[in-house]
């Protein structure tokens, strides 16, 4: 901004006193500022704040260019004033700073000003430290304890396509390009916007102001002053702008903070919330926002009942971005999202991106209060956040849709997804040492499965045996106690202590303890129960036995446990497991009769039991599988499957809970025991053992495509249910995958249809992405050209995923190699998607070894070239090693690790550790596990 800031009027007003106080400062000070032992041990290399300062308010005016300049950089500019009170005394102000051309006044990257007419020490010195981000100022004399003091910066910030910071978006409408001024602050980019004090627990109130070009609109937190169409031109530096001002936020932690500039336009409601949900002009004109904002109102009304606190801002915003990191983030007030997450087309979308639309919607609107209103201290802490809110998304959900029965796949798609990794020695617990978590890659690699999928599993047993009404009860005292503060998780567990006693409900132990246990450990136990003693024992369970725990634990890896029970289909009063090992008389069974253990998998634990109890389980199975509760059915096979890995029970015993499926039509069996089979898939593509199951999966699904053909008219309707539209998609793939021919008959003409008439896609929209996967397969080039026509064309993002994903369906190498180089091209596949697209080639047999030479060739190059922000390089690892089972393949990765420890791994360090401790464990299953498993499908499909 061309504009010079001036101090306040306080402050010049009382220059002269201010001055002749510095000098004596000044003197006073000047030889201990000389002595290297009185300036505080290097406060600017480390990654943690002082705690001398703590910010009141910002001041920021932000003007974002939507041109390039004339060295082809976009831009913005800005200046900022802050006020910020000293708690302890000091000499030196850091705030921190990233990436920021700060303009000099007076020789100094910043000013200081008084509030009022207290002295000010003068600036001796300023500079940015680059490895902690950090404008550094020392100062002639002391900041006062008490006082409040105004800081004042000009910058110049890229505004570039990196995705974090205040950073811009580019799509294309009717052939002109466009650019969206937008940010991701969280976690650590409110530093690259202006200098701040970047730390959760440094809430401030924010006035934000937005200079942009006529005709577009400006958000943030606030509302704007003037309602946008009401706002008028100002001219500065000679450049006809809008200017709006925001009201003042809420206190707030610096993450929360968002900025939209662009040309998008909006649907809107109004009850005692203003709701708005922005996008692209032509896709609010389709109706696209319209589904959010449907569900936004019931769902900020369905948390305030939840939380029984009112929501706390005048007005809810969110935003669909075309290029967006993360699948959306919860600013406060001002919601943004990719765009698959948020707009919902009902002719192109299918049931699950209706599903993920409701459920992430619900997802940032519960953290508008938990973690927003309320924020823990620190990052180490991050799961009780982002646990909870995946926790309560699916009961958001729920109220919005109750029709789908969404409560249930919290298991699928939390806690079975994320016991695979927490079964690794090399997993990490819930909530790392704060001291632990420092440099900004170490915050990154905290948003990990654990965080989100455990955190949501443990927080759901918490609330499963408090009850739901105690557990809302404490947390809304929590909320309110806590609002506008900051926290550590120990205060939930105080609040939910509380109303635990004043509703007399009994636990063997306190809240405290009992947690204590799942969040400061890794890991989570086996309960094995032993039917024919009432024994009951836990261990740790681990997917390889022989592996080794490095990590110490003060619990020495035992949980206090709740154990939720059945007998022969009758529910039991709930049994705690407090140690290694109990015994329960009435966990004896009978002739005949069956005992199931974690009822609706509410306990974040697997469970073992004696053989005769398992064959009477699967007995039941196969006689009256409906006698046990369908969450529990999926259940047994996940637990069968992983105990079977682990050597607990042979895997011919685990492969025998899936016989019963030719008979099973729900949703949740099917998808986990198709899970498991997956990884047998993974182990043996090369071997000859994969003809053979693919003979006795099309057995086994054959059934359940017939069902569906008659339920579905022959494919010419859609099933009512959400499950069983989810699973007539499994049908369609497993038949297709494995050769049922009408199978591949049916995809093959619908594509060919589509081919024929590009403007008119006969495909149901829940079934694109099996179909055009299935149609590719079995394609040539011609088939793959179109669809990758049709992927540069689509307007509608969640139609682009699923092309995107099924054009590394191909089994041609060529097309393979050549889509993975895309990746590279941001023209050609949009860096938020690049991760994807390696993933998604690297689940292809044949594209599994081309994405992994791939990967290792640019590794450099990726990392360097792009780092935080565009690449999920732990998300690429994971998947391009996930069918690693061979020595070769060990070695590989071990010179990979070696040969990349120069350029480093940043947040896929943990990811590399999986990877190599995976290969291992794959390499013993393999070697032990292949005959019985080539056995096995051998006398099944005689
Ligand atoms: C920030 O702006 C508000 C409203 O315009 C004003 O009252 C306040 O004094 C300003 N604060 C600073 C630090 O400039
Ligand atoms: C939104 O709600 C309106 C009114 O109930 C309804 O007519 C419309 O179909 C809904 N739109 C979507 C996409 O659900
Ligand atoms: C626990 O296990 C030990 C060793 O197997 C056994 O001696 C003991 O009786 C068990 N305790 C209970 C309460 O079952
Ligand atoms: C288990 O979940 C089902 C479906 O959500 C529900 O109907 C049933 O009451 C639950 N059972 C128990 C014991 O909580
Ligand atoms: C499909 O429907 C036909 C006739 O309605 C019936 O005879 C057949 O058993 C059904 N098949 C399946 C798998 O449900
Ligand atoms: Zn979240």
């Amino acid at each position: 901004m061309g504009k010079r800031i001036h101090c306040s009027v306080m402050c010049v007003g009382c220059t002269l006193l201010g001055i002749a106080s510095v000098a004596t400062i000044v003197s006073l000070w000047t030889i201990q500022l000389l002595d290297p032992e009185d300036t505080p041990e290097k406060s600017w290399d480390k990654y943690r704040l002082p705690d001398t300062l703590l910010p009141d308010s910002y001041n920021v005016t932000l003007w974002p260019r939507l041109q390039p300049n004339k060295d082809g950089l976009y831009v913005f500019t800005g200046n900022s004033s802050m006020v910020f009170k000293c708690v302890r005394e000091t000499n030196v102000i850091l705030i921190h700073s990233n990436k920021l051309s700060l303009t000099k006044t007076n020789g100094h990257l910043a000013r200081l000003c008084s509030l009022g007419c207290n002295p000010v020490p003068t600036i001796w010195k300023t500079w940015l430290q680059e490895t902690t981000q950090y404008l550094v100022i020392q100062l002639n004399g002391y900041l006062q304890v008490g006082e409040s003091y105004q800081l004042q910066t000009e910058f110049e910030g890229e505004l570039a396509d990196d995705l974090a910071g205040f950073y811009r978006s580019e799509y294309d409408e009717n052939g002109e390009k466009k650019i969206v001024a937008t940010s991701q602050m969280h976690p650590t980019h409110a530093r690259k916007t202006f200098p701040c004090f970047d730390e959760p627990a440094m809430k401030a109130v924010f006035h934000i102001t937005l200079l942009h070009p006529p005709g577009t609109v400006a958000l943030s937190n606030g509302k704007e002053t003037v309602s946008h169409s009401e706002t008028k031109e100002i001219t500065v530096d000679s450049t006809a702008v809008i200017q709006t001002k925001f009201e003042p936020t809420k206190p707030m932690s610096t993450y929360l903070l968002a900025l939209v500039v662009s040309d998008y336009s909006s649907v809107s409601s109004q009850g005692e919330t203003l709701i708005r949900i922005w996008a692209r002009k032509k896709a609010i004109s389709d109706g696209h926002g319209d589904y959010a904002l449907n569900l936004t109102g019931p769902i900020l009304t369905f948390f305030e009942n939840y939380y029984n606190v009112p929501y706390p801002l005048s007005k809810s915003d969110q935003i669909a971005l075309p290029d967006f990191y993360f699948g959306a983030m919860e600013n406060w007030g001002l919601v943004t999202y990719r765009e698959t997450n948020l707009l919902y087309d009902p002719v192109i979308s299918s049931n699950e991106n209706k599903e993920r639309t409701a459920t992430i919607v619900a997802h940032e609107l519960a953290h508008m209060w938990f973690g927003n209103l309320v924020t823990l201290r620190w990052w180490n802490e991050v799961w009780l956040n982002e646990g909870f809110a995946s926790y309560v998304e699916y009961l958001g959900a729920d109220y919005a849709e109750p029709e789908w029965n969404i409560k249930d796949l919290i298991v699928l798609n939390d806690v079975h997804r994320v016991f695979a990794v927490d079964a690794l020695a090399s997993s990490h617990p819930l909530s790392s040492k704060e001291e632990e978590i420092m440099r900004p890659e170490q915050i990154s690699e905290l948003f990990d499965a654990i965080s989100y999928s455990k955190g949501a599993a443990v927080l759901r047993m918490l609330s499963d045996f408090l009850t739901e009404t105690v557990f809302v009860q404490g947390l809304s005292t929590y909320l309110n106690t806590f609002a506008y503060k900051n926290t550590v998780g120990t205060d939930l567990w105080f609040y939910l202590q509380r109303a635990v006693q004043a509703n007399g409900i009994v636990l063997p132990r306190g809240v405290h303890e009992i947690m204590d246990r799942w969040v400061l450990q890794m890991g989570f136990p086996v309960i094995t129960i032993n039917t024919s003693t009432g024994e009951l024992s836990q261990q740790h369970f681990l997917l390889d036995p022989e592996s080794v725990v490095e990590r110490p634990s003060e619990f020495k890896y035992e949980w206090i446990v709740p154990v939720n029970w059945m007998k022969s289909g009758v529910v039991q009063p709930r049994t705690w497991l407090l140690k290694k090992n109990a015994t329960n008389r009435d966990m004896k069974t009978s002739v005949g009769q069956w005992l199931l253990a974690n009822l609706n998998v509410t306990g974040y634990y697997r469970v073992n039991y004696d053989l005769d109890n398992w064959n009477r389980l699967l007995d039941q199975l196969s006689k009256d599988h409906h006698v046990i509760p369908v969450i529990n059915r999926a259940q047994i096979v996940d637990d069968a499957f992983n105990l079977a890995r682990a050597k607990m029970i042979p895997v011919s015993l685990a492969l025998n809970t899936i016989k019963y499926l030719s008979h099973e039509r729900e949703y949740m069996p099917w998808e986990t025991a198709l899970d498991n089979l997956d990884y047998f898939y993974l182990m043996f593509d090369q071997t000859a053992t994969y003809d053979i199951m693919q003979k006795y999966l099309k057995k086994q699904i054959t059934p359940l495509f017939s069902y569906f053909r008659n339920l579905t008219s022959d494919w010419m309707t859609i099933p009512a249910g959400h499950m069983d539209q989810y699973n007539q998609v499994n049908a369609i793939r497993v038949a297709c995958s494995t050769g049922v021919e009408s199978c591949q008959n049916l995809t093959t003409n619908w594509y060919q249809q589509w081919m024929d008439n590009p403007d008119h896609n006969p495909i149901h929209p829940n079934l694109r992405s099996t179909v055009y996967c299935s149609a590719i397969a079995a394609g040539k080039a011609e088939e793959w050209e179109f669809g990758w026509q049709m992927f540069k064309k689509a307007s509608i993002a969640s139609e682009a995923d699923k092309l995107m994903s099924s054009l590394a369906c191909t089994r041609d190498e060529l097309l393979l190699n050549r889509y993975l180089s895309y990746t590279l091209d941001s023209t050609k596949v949009r860096k938020q998607d690049a991760t994807s697209v390696i993933v998604y080639v690297a689940s292809n047999v044949v594209g599994q070894s081309l994405a992994w030479d791939f990967v290792r060739k640019n590794w450099r190059y990726m990392f360097t070239e792009y780092g935080v922000g565009s690449f999920s390089f732990a998300k690429i690892i994971g998947g391009v090693t996930q069918s690693f089972s061979t020595q070769h393949e060990l070695e590989q990765l071990l010179q990979f690790k070696k040969e990349n420890s120069g350029v480093g791994f940043g947040s896929a360090t943990a990811a590399l550790e999986q990877a190599i401790e995976k290969t291992q464990a794959n390499i013993k299953w393999v070697a032990e596990n292949e005959r019985e498993v080539a056995d096995w499908f051998t006398n099944e499909t005689a």
